[in-house]
């Protein structure tokens, strides 16, 4: 397995790799390495030759200072699990290696940047689609892989690439769960063992919305019996919102004929978690 901080060596090795015609995958990460992210690798490791996973904590995409102090860091057991797959390079680059400069460009992603997470977490698709752009540019993937947790951000990536003319294949890898359902994350890290029994409730909300949808209650009753169901307990849900899965629209009516995501966002005790729970087609 080869380590790279530096990007110059890291193009150098690709460069050659290339010439080589092997192909190349993609797996951003910010570290705290779970199954969820090992799926993706695997997913990688399948199509391509190499895969690169990148290890960064983007100080750019937070919003809260005390979220980025906590977020977790375990970069010895990361390259662990890492060293179990074949054609693994990794990436791990300090924060001034990725941003010489504080960048000048914003990216605003319109309405898809707003709605959702972008409305509790302002700038923070602004820091992660400058850090993929980065990544993109750096490692010039053939493919790259994301999780569906993150639905928004993929939809976001997906403007980004299309928008800038990225030459990469994007692929969307299914949410891996615990056996009670809660999404696998590298929050849950910081989760203790009360709240980790209570974050399956986000889950559980994502249920119960599931089945009154598939009974063809309004949009808006379903909202109003998932807020009923948090205000019972002591997970604060911040959002619930049933959108188009692509264009992430708020849907009006049950009876829409597209691909639908129930998206919600809760904090147990000072962790913030996010889910989503895709209804009818593939995304
Ligand atoms: O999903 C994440 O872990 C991050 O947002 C990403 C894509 C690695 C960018 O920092």
């Amino acid at each position: 397995m080869q380590v790279f901080r530096e990007i110059k060596p890291l193009r150098a090795y690709l460069d050659a790799k290339r010439a080589e015609q092997a192909t190349i995958g993609l797996v951003p990460t910010m570290g705290a390495l779970h199954e969820g992210h090992l799926s993706l690798v695997k997913g990688s490791v399948d199509d391509n030759d190499i895969t690169v996973t990148s290890i960064f904590v983007n100080p750019v995409q937070f919003n809260n200072p005390g979220d980025l102090a906590h977020y977790p860091r375990t970069l010895d057991e990361d390259l662990a699990m890492l060293q179990r797959y074949k054609g693994q390079v990794v990436f791990h680059p300090s924060a001034n290696e990725v941003y010489k400069q504080e960048p000048m460009i914003t990216l605003g992603f319109g309405p898809l940047g707003k709605t959702l997470e972008g409305q509790f977490r302002p700038g923070h698709f602004h820091g992660v689609g400058m850090v993929v752009a980065k990544l993109f540019n750096i490692v010039k993937p053939h493919r790259a892989y994301f999780g569906q947790k993150d639905l928004q951000q993929f939809a976001v990536i997906r403007r980004l690439v299309e928008d800038f003319s990225f030459d990469v294949e994007l692929k969307c890898m299914p949410i891996i769960r615990e056996p009670d359902g809660l999404a696998l994350s590298s929050r849950n890290k910081r989760l203790d063992p009360d709240e980790r029994q209570k974050a399956a409730k986000l889950y559980e909300a994502l249920g119960i919305a599931h089945d009154l949808y598939r009974r063809r209650v309004s949009p808006d009753q379903v909202k109003k019996e998932v807020e009923g169901f948090f205000s019972m307990s002591d997970v604060t849900l911040e959002y619930f919102e049933i959108v188009n899965a692509s264009s992430l629209n708020p849907l009006q009516s049950t009876f829409a004929n597209e691909p639908v995501a129930l998206c919600i966002a809760a904090y147990v005790g000072e962790v913030r978690l996010i889910d989503n729970l895709i209804i009818g087609n593939e995304y």
